[in-house]
């Protein structure tokens, strides 16, 4: 079964109320672990960026049930493809709030100090997301 690799970027709509990202990732961890997936949220509360992580089947079933829910728009994929190795294998869904998301941390992975997921290639969208996962407990 191939591992794969999905990076996308979204911004949040009216039907998004602050207190989502709660139930967002409580129902992220919990679907995600029955299915081997795992991966990482980045959140400014206005964009997410998110990176999954499983088998090509798993990843394109939770893409799939992403795409559809109406707490945001503008999805963009920004990178797929068969992966040797996971780099989140400790989290069913890792989370970075705002704070992780320094000035500096910005300016090294996209053309903006502020956290601008549309303006980051895949590659460096998920270089970002590596370097800050030296950061986060696992979940
Ligand atoms: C930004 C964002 C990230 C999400 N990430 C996941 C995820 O990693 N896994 C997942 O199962 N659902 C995720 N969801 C929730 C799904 O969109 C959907 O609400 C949920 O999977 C519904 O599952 P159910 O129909 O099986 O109850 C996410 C939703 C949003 C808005």
């Amino acid at each position: 079964m191939f591992l794969t690799r999905l990076v996308y970027a979204s911004t949040i709509t009216d039907a998004f109320q602050h207190t989502d990202i709660e139930s967002i990732l409580f129902k992220a961890r919990e679907q995600n672990a029955k299915i081997d997936v795992t991966g990482m949220l980045c959140f400014n509360r206005k964009y997410f960026l998110q990176c999954l992580e499983g088998s090509r089947t798993n990843v394109n079933k939770t893409y799939h049930k992403i795409l559809n829910d109406r707490r945001h728009t503008r999805i963009i994929l920004l990178d797929y493809k068969e992966i040797s190795v996971r780099e989140f294998g400790s989290w069913s869904m890792g989370y970075m709030p705002e704070s992780s998301m320094t000035k500096p941390i910005n300016l090294k992975y996209s053309g903006k100090s502020d956290f601008e997921p549309y303006e980051m290639s895949g590659d460096s969208a998920w270089k970002m997301m590596i370097r800050l996962k030296e950061n986060i407990p696992s979940v």
